[in-house]
This record gives structure tokens, sequence and C-alpha cells, in this order.
């Protein structure tokens, strides 16, 4: 009986440090949403900022007048997520306290520059779709608008 308990240990452990080993060399996957991803049409947006698809996809829809563009929901200083502060009109960081305009320009605080604009553009549904794999910035130092006039950072509207 004692020898039965003392092979049954040494097998656990043999099959125990396999498994281990076996885990480290297998890749681990991560659940990440996919990228590019449909947000239904312009008509469905109202002026101002959007923040249905914040937790989601980790963007703001902001629409005026004349655009309509996404806003990748990433600091610019150290890359935490700034929370809409309606009642301010401006987008807060709670890292530092870097603030935005309501279209993501930076006013105060450490962030050095805008944050950043996801690629839209229009399907045959008529529908939005939105890449956040291709982004549109602003660099410190570089005239304004930065990328953001470019074709694909917005859409007119
Ligand atoms: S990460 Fe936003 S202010 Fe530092």
């Amino acid at each position: 009986m004692r020898r039965r308990i003392v092979w049954a240990s040494v097998v656990g452990f043999f099959a125990a440090t396999a498994m281990a080993t076996a885990r480290f060399f297998l890749p681990r996957s991560i659940f990440e949403p996919s990228s590019v991803f449909r947000i239904g049409f312009p008509s469905d947006y109202a002026l101002g900022v959007d923040t249905k698809f914040q937790q989601q996809q980790r963007i703001w829809v902001v629409k005026n007048t004349e655009r309509l563009f996404v806003i990748y929901a990433r600091c610019t200083h150290l890359g935490c997520t700034p929370d809409w502060k309606a009642s301010e009109n401006k987008f807060k960081c709670p890292c530092h306290g870097s603030g935005y305009d309501s279209e993501g320009v930076n006013f105060e605080g450490p962030a050095p520059r805008p944050m950043d604009r996801a690629a839209v553009e229009i399907d045959a549904e008529g529908q939005i779709v939105v890449n956040t794999g291709k982004l549109y910035k602003w660099e410190n130092g570089t005239p304004a608008p930065g990328e953001f006039d470019e074709e694909g950072a917005y859409l007119p509207v």
C-alpha cells in the first residue's frame, strides 16, 4: 500500500510538471474585440459626443455640423481612458488630470497632443465602419490639425 502511494505521488508530480511545462510553451489566447466594426448609420447620431461604444470598443463618436468622426479613447499622456464629462463639455483623464475638449484636443494637464481618431468609412448598406487599427494623429509640434483633415479621418455630414 505504501509503495502505491509513493508511485502515485511520483507519477502525479511528473504529470503536473509536464502539464505546467506544456502550458508555458503553448500560446495563451486573449480575447480582443475586432478592430474593424460597424456602428450604425450617420443619422443615428445627434450632434455632440456619443459614448455608447466606450466600454465595448473604446471609442467615442463625435458629430458636429460638418463632420462625424471617431475618437480613440486613449489619453496621449500614458494611455488611460478619459471620461466624458457632459456637464463640463470635456474629456477628463482620471490618471493625471489631462483635459480634452469635445473634439479630443488637449488643453490642460500633461497630455502632449490631441487624442487619435479612428478611420471611418461608409459600407454598401450606408453604415459607418470604424477601424481602430488605423489611427489618424495630430503629433505634437505639427501644424493644425495634423492628420485629422485626411480622407478617412472623418465623414462629411
Ligand atoms: S494618462 Fe491621462 S493624464 Fe496621464
